[in-house]
């Protein structure tokens, strides 16, 4: 080894220690004739001394110290006399006897500190650079923690990893594929998976009763702060099982990676109908950290010929507590955040309740102090708080409300990132009228989609609404939901043939395509498929949420940007025309 310690380790009781260390320079300061050179690694910085008449220092003294050289330091460990209480090394420093550089530096395009001057773009490109910095670094490190801690505990729980193909077969009725040509078979793609599902229900009729895998998925859809092209996956799948099976032991999972990775004790995780997260939150991923429901006013608000209120199929409150000192200002500021495009409200209605209990709207003209003491009640609002209203067609209104919630959680503080609130969100709908979802092939559009995907199983009581009314058909389909956020979802599955057979007709497929694109399923199905159903955790969303940030690509060691770019190796790119012509796309190119 070149080095005898690292420099996160020395401390007080090491006075005395010859050492060895090698990192990275940080920074130097020359002060009298010392000159102090910090020095960094994965584990910590540690500060090296040498007089500049020394013998370290000549050697150096011509070339100089840069940022970022690579150095390997040997001398004695001694007390610092002005200390850094700041770092856990800062009572220590060493003093120089030898000193190699391994390596020289060019001048990094930003500074790697933690408040580094460096904007995404560039620390995206530079991103070996950006990484070390402790604030990324530490993210990787919990992000192994967690992937350690999810082994223990699924394989205490007699769950197999099992590794599954990354060159499959498309079948583009979930998001889009990406395809890869085959060389050998001209004319012919794989598809990178988007999920290993097929494969996890396949390993259930082998027998594996029990399968996990950590495991990359690729969706070519569009990206937000917390989607990226290729992300992870904790998948699992578990036969003989009902749905109250699963969500026990998956909330032993989550519960024990807050206990192993943040130390936190979380209660009983809650369970709401997906009905429920509608009504009252307006959204199928409540954040449950704070109040603040929606309440509907249809009939407290309608009939005073005010006719927004009139003309709207719902008319929806919240009540912001204690927030009715909002100023004039505040609130016309609010009114054109919901008017934004990605909000999609065409006005806001508020009401004040004073300190004195009397109210103040900004529809007094059409409702006089007895009526809003109604919409005060209806909403539970006391002096104090402010009551917001939106009005329109159902959803959107629903839509543009949750998020008018959550901006105020935000206002008011009330998204604390160290408080941690779980639910399960239950019964959701098996299927959604896709009338043109951007992230589906156009060929899918004017046909029921499987909200979850086809393999999950309706309640056994809606069946017959297949038939009558698919809408409304429940599925045994769950996600888990941390502050907001989507973390994981999954079902209990049909394994019969026949009613896998009945779903892919629903969904719009011809026998022949379903034969063709899922026969290999259905086929496995007959040799006597256990009655299964599982799960996948978004492992980058669940390590994002426990680091507390909203973006999980500081999570991924290499992620790509919002345009689906790498852009430190600039991928996508163009390939050669006799690449082209070997993989027989070129002629495809040309004839199409
Ligand atoms: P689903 O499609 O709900 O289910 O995905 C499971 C979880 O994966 C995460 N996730 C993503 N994370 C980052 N970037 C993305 N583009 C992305 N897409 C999804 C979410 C989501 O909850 N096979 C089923 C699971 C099952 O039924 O067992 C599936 O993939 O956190």
């Amino acid at each position: 080894m070149l080095r005898t310690n690292t420099c996160g380790e020395l401390r007080i009781e090491h006075v005395g220690q010859q050492v060895s260390l090698c990192g990275w320079v940080q920074k130097t300061r020359k002060l009298g004739g010392a000159t102090f050179i910090d020095l960094r690694d994965r584990y910590g910085i540690t500060q090296l001394v040498f007089s500049d008449d020394s013998d370290a220092g000549k050697a150096l003294g011509q070339e100089g110290f840069t940022r970022e050289m690579v150095l390997r330091a040997s001398g004695l460990v001694i007390e610092r006399e002005s200390k850094n209480k700041n770092i856990p090394t800062g009572e220590i420093e060493i003093k120089l006897q030898n000193i190699e550089v391994l390596n020289k530096a060019i001048t990094p395009p930003f500074t790697i500190e933690d408040e580094t001057d460096g904007g995404d773009e560039l620390r995206m490109k530079y991103r070996y650079l950006d990484l070390r910095r402790s604030v990324v670094r530490k993210n990787l490190e919990l992000r192994h923690r967690m992937a350690i801690e999810t082994r223990n505990y699924l394989d205490k729980q007699n769950f197999l990893e099992v590794e599954t193909p990354v060159l499959i077969k498309s079948t583009p009725e979930g998001a889009r594929d990406f395809v890869v040509p085959s060389r050998m078979n001209e004319n012919q793609f794989y598809a990178l998976p988007q999920s290993p599902q097929t494969f996890k229900q396949l390993l259930m009729v082998s027998g594996f009763d029990r399968y996990y895998q950590i495991v990359k998925c690729f969706r070519d859809e569009d990206l937000r702060a917390d989607r990226q092209p290729e992300f992870t996956q904790i998948d699992c799948e578990m036969s003989f099982v009902e749905q109250e099976d699963i969500l026990q032991t998956f909330e032993g999972l989550t519960k024990h990676l807050f206990r192993a990775v943040k130390g936190i004790d979380i209660p009983e995780i809650a369970r709401m109908s997906y009905a429920d997260a509608m009504k009252y939150y307006g959204n199928d991923k409540p954040d449950t950290r704070f109040e603040m429901k929606l309440v509907e006013f249809n009939e407290v608000v309608k009939g005073k010929s005010f006719k927004v209120f009139d003309d709207a199929e719902l008319v929806v409150a919240i009540c912001a507590k204690g927030a009715a000192e909002y100023t004039r200002k505040q609130l016309d500021e609010l009114t054109e955040w919901v008017k934004r495009p990605q909000i999609g409200a065409t006005g806001l209605v508020y009401a004040r309740c004073n300190a004195e209990g009397t109210f103040k709207s900004s529809v007094d003209k059409f409702y006089n102090e007895e009526e809003l003491k109604k919409w005060g009640v209806t909403c539970g609002a006391e002096k104090g708080d402010l009551i917001l209203v939106l009005a329109g067609a159902r959803e959107k209104t629903q839509k543009a409300m949750s998020e008018l919630r959550l901006e105020m959680g935000n206002r008011l503080g009330l998204r604390d990132k160290n408080k941690f609130s779980c639910l399960w969100v239950l019964d959701f709908p098996l299927l959604e009228w896709n009338e043109g979802d951007p992230n589906l092939l156009a060929s899918l559009a004017g046909r029921w989609h499987a909200k979850h995907h086809p393999f999950t199983s309706p309640k056994p009581e809606d069946i017959e609404l297949l038939n009558t009314n698919p809408g409304a058909v429940r599925a045994n389909a769950y996600d888990i939901v941390i502050n907001g956020v989507e973390v994981g979802g999954g079902s209990i599955r049909i394994h019969n043939k026949d009613l896998q057979a009945k779903m892919f007709d629903v969904l719009g497929f011809t026998k022949e395509e379903a034969q063709k694109q899922f026969g290999f399923l259905m086929n496995a199905f007959e040799y006597g498929a256990p009655p299964h159903g599982g799960i996948a955790f978004g492992f980058d969303r669940l390590c994002s949420l426990f680091g507390g940030a909203e973006s999980i690509r500081d999570f991924i060691a290499f992620p790509k940007n919002n345009s689906g770019r790498d852009v430190m190796i600039d991928a996508p790119s163009e390939i050669s025309q006799e690449q082209l012509k070997e993989l027989s796309i070129d002629t495809i190119i040309k004839t199409t």
